[in-house]
């Protein structure tokens, strides 16, 4: 039955979270191994910690920045772009990792969301910049030539994320709705799968575990993404 009906969705919206890069050695952000365990949220990754300490919230995503150089995608990344390669445009990968994992695989119709690690914001211009080293102070912006007003281009915490309006249209024409590797606890993206699924799409989570989000899905594949999102793209595409 499932099969059969895998066979007619016309618009897909696949949702991606930090469980997604966790079989590629990135950290996820919750949990005792978590990149937020031991840390305070609001010292590193708030607009409130940047307006007070711009070279300290640079410093952790220097860090970050760094560690992400040698990471390959994992067959997760993979499925999905070799799913964006039969769906063409019926396609959207919305992701809320700011790792370049999606990119490596080679998705093009990807949004990121919260940013990206390897990308620049100037406080002054406003340009964003592919960005690869070190944000210091004496760093110049790429595009107005200014120092001491770079930070990461990421969606910190109280700041909005990029790219609502298209993400929010993709959901209004989806019929299938995916959610993988993510624990739903922050909005907007943990409200993706209500809108999909009042729209009358069907709805699916890839986790590793159930999650407090995992009532609100039709269907469930539980287990590592890297062996769970091949087995589905195979039968999406079957
Ligand atoms: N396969 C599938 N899922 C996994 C795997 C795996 N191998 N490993 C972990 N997971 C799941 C966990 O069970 C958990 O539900 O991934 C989820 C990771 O949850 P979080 O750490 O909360 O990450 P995420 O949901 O992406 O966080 C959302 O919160 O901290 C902010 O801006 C940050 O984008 C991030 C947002």
């Amino acid at each position: 039955m499932l099969k059969l009906m895998m066979q007619f969705f016309k618009n897909i919206v696949v949702l991606t979270g930090a469980g997604i890069s966790a079989e590629s050695g990135v950290p996820v952000f919750r949990g005792e191994d978590g990149l937020w365990h031991g840390r305070r949220v609001e010292d590193v990754a708030t607009h409130e910690a940047l307006r007070r300490d711009l070279w300290g919230v640079n410093g952790f995503f220097n860090e970050l920045r760094r560690f992400v150089h040698a990471i390959e995608p994992n067959p997760a990344h993979l499925a999905l772009k070799r799913l964006e390669e039969h769906y063409g445009n019926r396609f959207l990968l919305v992701t809320q990792n700011i790792d370049p994992l999606h990119q490596r695989a080679g998705s093009k119709r990807l949004i990121t969301m919260h940013g990206q690690l390897q990308s620049a914001l100037c406080t002054q211009c406003g340009a964003r910049a592919p960005f690869y080293k070190d944000i210091a102070q004496d760093t110049p912006c790429p595009s107005c030539g200014k120092t001491s007003c770079l930070r990461p281009d990421i969606v910190l915490f109280n700041e909005q994320p990029y790219e609502m309006n298209v993400i929010i249209e993709a959901l209004l024409a989806c019929d299938l709705f995916i959610a993988v590797g993510t624990s739903g606890f922050v909005y907007p993206a943990a409200g993706f799968v209500d809108i999909a699924r009042q729209c009358g799409a069907h709805t699916i989570e890839a986790n590793l575990t159930q999650t407090e989000c995992s009532p609100l899905f039709k269907e469930k594949c539980i287990g590592p993404a890297g062996q769970t999102l091949p087995a589905l793209v195979e039968r999406l595409l079957a």
